[in-house]
């Protein structure tokens, strides 16, 4: 994806004119480029409650949500003179679960990738080796009533340079020949790991399918597998 870096520059700049920031007079701006084309700012906010200040980068995480969700690819972030401004560490964390590792940040002489702001990060990964899968949500209210049914297909996908792992809930199970109804049920957040998209299918119904990024099929679902896929799919155990 092609980054126009002065763009971003300009908008971090304009955004960083509309600061709130009574304390310090420090105004930050930022810009991120996401990885459906579109921008996201943001600029710091502070409160009397000192602790309480909110860093640019959390209005752009904010926005970037708010805006309809997605990877940051590319972000810029300045001071009040205009110049690249390093994202504080509670922000480097920050960005890295919203750009992961090959995020850009704009920094002189050249971009930084994430990895080099903020190396052996903590992620999911640390805590799902303690707790197990993380992040399985539970089935909305409005889906209640297909609980136990239908197939959740889990797939990776590339977004921003990072793979998460993501997938969907499909009413039919599969059978061949069945006259089930078809169609998407729910679509699954974008997740760390296979383990955390595998969860989130369990949830929803025992017959859960892991597709890899060849297109190969497991089962990771409860019981015998189906005939149609033989292989089961285990958990990678670091
Ligand atoms: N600030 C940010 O907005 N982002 C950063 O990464 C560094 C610090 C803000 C917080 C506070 O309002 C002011 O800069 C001084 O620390």
């Amino acid at each position: 994806m092609e980054i126009d870096w002065a763009a971003l520059r300009a908008a971090a700049i304009e955004t960083m004119r509309r600061a709130y920031t009574p304390v310090s007079d420090f105004p930050v701006g930022v810009a991120g480029l996401v990885d459906d084309g579109r921008m996201v700012v943001g600029c710091n906010v502070e409160n009397a409650s000192l602790g309480m200040t909110l860093c640019a980068e959390c209005g752009l995480v904010s926005s970037l949500h708010a805006t309809g969700g997605g990877r940051l690819v590319a972000i810029s972030c300045v001071d009040a003179t205009g110049a690249p401004l390093m994202p504080c560490g509670r922000c480097r964390q920050l960005l890295w679960e919203h750009g992961g590792p090959e995020l850009l940040v704009e920094a002189l002489p050249r971009p930084l990738r994430m990895t080099e702001l903020l190396p052996h990060a903590f992620g999911y990964e640390d805590m799902e080796r303690v707790t197990g899968p993380v992040g399985a949500a539970d089935v909305p209210a409005d889906l209640a009533r297909w609980r136990g049914r239908g197939t959740v297909f889990v797939h990776p996908d590339i977004s921003g340079g990072t793979t998460i792992w993501t997938g969907y809930w499909e009413r039919s199970s599969g059978e061949p020949g069945s006259a089930e109804e078809k169609g998407i049920l729910e679509e699954g957040p974008n997740l760390p790991t296979t383990a955390a998209a595998v969860a989130w299918g369990l949830v929803r119904t025992p017959r859960v399918v892991v597709v890899d990024a060849e297109g190969g099929l497991s089962w990771a679902g409860e019981g015998e597998a189906p005939e149609n896929i033989r292989q089961r799919w285990e958990e990678e155990k670091p």
